[in-house]
């Protein structure tokens, strides 16, 4: 029987983690401060220096962080906002829940991320619809890699739209210079497990270089609070990081950019491999950026043969994602710009194992079956 090999292998980060580890953890336990404790802030401060920009606020999750950005800017019903249509669901969530519109955008075929062109469709149908105001631009850095900022920041600016970068898969990422966290007027970033950066629960950030956005957001996160804990001068809601998982991400973050080169490098060797067979397309990463290769994800003609034929070697893959998020019971009703790559790609990917600990050895495996069974 062949041993199966994990998708993503965070025992083996566990293991080279160590001591120190457990050791942050005893210490976020014995001090007593399990809410707000000082590695929150501490955190806070380390994230905004990595990413390059002024303010970094943890919060619950990811999904929160986007939420809350959202409600900061007042976005709600009557107005739009432009996401891509593949994607996880959080992204056109939050939208829905603070009571506006998504308005759909297709993707681009090689990268996986919002369609330029695709956009000024959205925005030009929105305007002539008349129904709804353009607001938000909701890029999303799928699978590690920054969206193709060089182009929709441009759009965004043109059209005074503001800019909320869903970086929940690429936090640490870089597009001509700048990290992701530091990209738009605001960002959102998820520690969930499985994300490039994530912590042994939930957790997320919102980031941003505006002071008086930043002030919002901590209100917003703690019920609205104002001055004091007491005075509430606006809805909020409560989505405060753990100070445990602060501790564990402090962690974390001391080996994450050694771990951004090793799944550079575990990438690199996977398209090598592949990019040998003309049926089987590989990810592209755009000149200028580079991606926290949250997912490896190629396209095949025959997907589900493909995934049977790795299942039967021991050898995990995922599909992210199967239907378009505009054509998902839950979305269907809102508006969508024409979505023909996102329902070509929802047909095709197909994500390989991806962790910084991947040996070579493990690679050319995982390599060649695919290879075979295409
Ligand atoms: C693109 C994207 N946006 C938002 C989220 C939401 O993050 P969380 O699961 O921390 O709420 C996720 C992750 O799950 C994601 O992949």
């Amino acid at each position: 029987m062949i041993a199966a090999i994990p998708f993503i292998d965070l025992q083996a980060q566990r293991r080279r983690l160590g001591e120190p580890l457990n050791q942050a953890i005893l210490a976020a336990v014995a001090s007593g401060q399990w809410v707000m404790g000082p590695q929150v802030r501490e955190l806070e401060e380390k994230l905004a220096a990595f990413a390059g920009v002024k303010h970094c606020i943890a919060c619950a999750n990811g999904t929160d962080a986007l939420m809350i950005v959202l409600r900061a800017w007042d976005i709600g019903p009557g107005d739009a906002v432009f996401v891509p249509t593949f994607t996880f669901a959080a992204s056109a969530e939050v939208v829905a829940l603070v009571g506006a519109t998504p308005v759909f955008v297709d993707v681009l075929e090689d990268t996986f991320n919002m369609d330029p062109q695709s956009l000024e469709a959205a925005i030009l149908m929105t305007k002539r619809a008349g129904r709804l105001r353009p607001r938000v631009v909701m890029p999303v850095d799928l699978f590690g890699q920054p969206a193709d900022y060089r182009a929709i920041e441009p759009i965004a600016a043109r059209e005074g739209l503001r800019l909320l970068c869903d970086t929940a898969q690429a936090f640490g990422g870089t597009h001509e210079g700048r990290r992701t966290g530091g990209i738009g007027d605001a960002a959102a970033t998820s520690f969930f497990p499985a994300k490039p950066l994530g912590c042994y629960g939930d957790g997320g950030a919102t980031l941003t270089n505006d002071d008086t956005l930043a002030e919002l957001l901590r209100s917003i996160q703690v019920h609205g609070q104002g001055s004091d804990k007491y005075e509430n001068v606006r809805i909020g809601v409560n989505s405060r990081l753990d100070t445990i998982q602060a501790a564990i991400l402090l962690e974390k973050l001391k080996i994450f950019p050694d771990e951004i080169e090793k799944r550079d490098a575990v990438a690199q060797r996977y398209s090598q491999k592949l990019g040998q067979s003309n049926k089987v397309r590989v990810p592209r990463v755009v000149a200028g950026a580079r991606s926290t290769w949250a997912q490896y994800t190629i396209q095949v003609p025959d997907r589900s043969k493909v995934q049977a034929a790795l299942k039967a070697q021991g050898i995990p893959t995922a599909i992210y994602y199967p239907i378009p998020l505009s054509q998902q019971k839950g979305y269907r009703e809102y508006p969508a710009a024409p979505t023909h790559t996102s329902e070509k790609l929802c047909a095709s990917v197909i994500s390989l194992p991806m962790h910084p600990y991947l040996d070579d050895a493990l690679i050319d495996r995982i390599a060649a079956g695919v290879l075979a069974a295409v």
